[in-house]
């Protein structure tokens, strides 16, 4: 594997742990999953995490794990069998997809036993809460596949890949959110 091919890797199998998080701007809405509890004074994770944006947003992410399953079986000569073989590899990109907004709401959770209001700013937390949340599920779900994909060979590369595009990502999607008036804040 020659270092392109694992930051294209890299990239490739960390689609359906990107998508939840925009999905879930779009989707959210309504009945907060704290329903509205609060512990020692704050709100549990606050009006930011909703049920609507935690179902809507695993299920495009993992939809669109799916159809990057669905690619892989097509044209699996190409290289893009990265994920393993069915089934563990739906279980594999539904793991990516919720464990990416589980880590986000323990960053709320965080955020408000810290004495931050939803929305506030927390430079590192807010980036990559989701990525650890993530990585923590499918590693879960499947050791094997975390070890062969990210700590084998030039699978560093690849979750190097992660950790410097997601900053990255994370902000000029939260702009663009922001610009289109579907988010609050520009982070
Ligand atoms: N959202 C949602 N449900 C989730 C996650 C996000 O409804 N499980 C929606 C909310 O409308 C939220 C927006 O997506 O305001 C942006 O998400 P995020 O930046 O993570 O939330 P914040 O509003 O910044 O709140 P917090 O301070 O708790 O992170
Ligand atoms: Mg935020």
């Amino acid at each position: 594997m020659d270092t392109l091919q694992a930051i294209v890797i890299g990239f490739w199998v960390f689609i359906p742990a990107l998508v939840p998080n925009p999905a879930a701007v779009l989707f959210g809405g309504g009945l907060p999953v704290d329903l509205g509890r609060t512990w020692r004074g704050k709100r549990v994770l606050g009006e930011g995490k909703t049920w609507r944006g935690l179902i809507g947003g695993v299920s495009f992410g993992a939809s669109i794990g799916l159809l990057q399953l669905l690619l892989a079986y097509n044209y699996d000569r190409q290289g893009f069998d990265v994920f393993g073989s069915f089934p563990e590899s739906m279980l594999l990109v539904f793991a990516l997809a919720l464990g990416a907004l589980l880590g986000d709401m323990c960053g709320a959770f965080i955020k408000r036993r810290l004495g931050m209001e939803r929305g506030a700013k927390a430079a590192g937390l807010d980036q990559y809460d989701f990525v650890l949340g993530s990585l923590l599920l499918a590693l879960l779900v499947s050791p094997w596949w975390f070890g062969t994909t990210f700590l084998q060979g030039d699978g560093i590369i690849s979750l190097l890949t992660i950790l410097v595009i997601v900053p990255v990502l994370h902000r000029t999607v939260n702009i663009i959110g922001h610009r289109l008036g579907l988010k609050k804040e520009p982070w």
